[in-house]
């Protein structure tokens, strides 16, 4: 198959950074500010700290180099558009050779991460699926997310809005690869939980997690309760702390929106 044409002007347009920058440090700019912009979306407890970070980072370019971050944006999201059954932002970082191999970085190819998300649909429980009204994923070592991007192809197509009824789980321990995976996952409308920590030694909710939610998540989130009670039960999982709920939704002029503390 042809390369997209968006592969070759993602890579033109990051290349105008030349030598005065790292690939390593334009890479990791591009990433949180994007995933700033798109979690600010919604008035969360970390909105302002988020907001801060992306001031100071895009402030150390000059004017010709800034406007280059909403390009490579905009690329991005037109690449997922036009086909959404890639992980875009993986291969690009492929590309760039900036996967770091000593944490095992080497993303699953497509056609293999869309192979698994079938045989993994197989084992989704229908009854619990209509009790629930939806089901979740999980990959704890999630990389770039072309597990969750092709599960969430692979639902689709066997009609489940995944938009709406799938819960995505992600963690990563590296901030890079969970950004990556957080920016795709918002770009393609999944509700989802990304997670930056260790799996093994501090999975989940861990009060040392740094947490992401999508926009998707808050646009949906009333409809996961079942899940959050669950790991609630569990001792594992969040609770809902009023206070801070009703604090927010003042904030953002009575717009309801929720903030998850760990139950511990
Ligand atoms: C082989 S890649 C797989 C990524 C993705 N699941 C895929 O299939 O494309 C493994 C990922 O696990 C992450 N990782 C390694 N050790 C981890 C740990 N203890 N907890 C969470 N993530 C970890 C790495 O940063 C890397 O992004």
């Amino acid at each position: 198959m042809a390369e997209s044409k968006y592969v070759k002007e993602f890579l033109d347009i990051f290349s105008k950074f030349g030598y005065r920058y790292s690939k390593w440090e334009v890479w990791n700019d591009f990433l949180y500010m994007a995933a700033a912009s798109m979690a600010n979306l919604v008035p969360t407890q970390e909105r302002e700290e988020r907001e801060q970070r992306y001031l100071s980072i895009i402030n150390k370019y000059p004017k010709e180099f800034q406007n280059l971050f909403p390009e490579l944006l905009g690329i991005v999201t037109l690449a997922l558009s036009e086909n959404p059954e890639q992980d875009f932002l993986g291969s690009m970082y492929h590309r760039l050779q900036l996967h770091q191999e000593q944490k095992g970085q080497f993303f699953t190819p497509y056609h293999i991460s869309h192979f698994m998300a079938e045989i993994n649909m197989v084992g989704v429980d229908e009854e619990e699926r209509q009790r629930k009204g939806f089901i979740t994923v999980s990959d704890p070592a999630c990389g770039a997310g072309a597990m969750l991007i092709a599960f969430a192809n692979v639902a689709k197509a066997h009609g489940i809005n995944y938009q709406k009824e799938v819960l995505f789980f992600a963690q990563d321990i590296d901030l890079t690869a969970a950004l990556m995976c957080y920016v795709q996952l918002s770009i393609l409308g999944c509700p989802a939980i990304v997670i930056v920590g260790d799996s093994l030694v501090k999975p989940d909710f861990h009060p040392d997690n740094e947490i992401w939610y999508t926009p998707f998540y808050y646009l949906n989130h009333w409809r996961f309760h079942s899940f959050f009670e669950e790991k609630e039960a569990e001792g594992t999982g969040v609770v809902l702390d009023d206070k801070d709920v009703e604090k927010f939704a003042e904030e953002a002029g009575g717009q309801m929106i929720i903030n998850f503390q760990n139950a511990s």
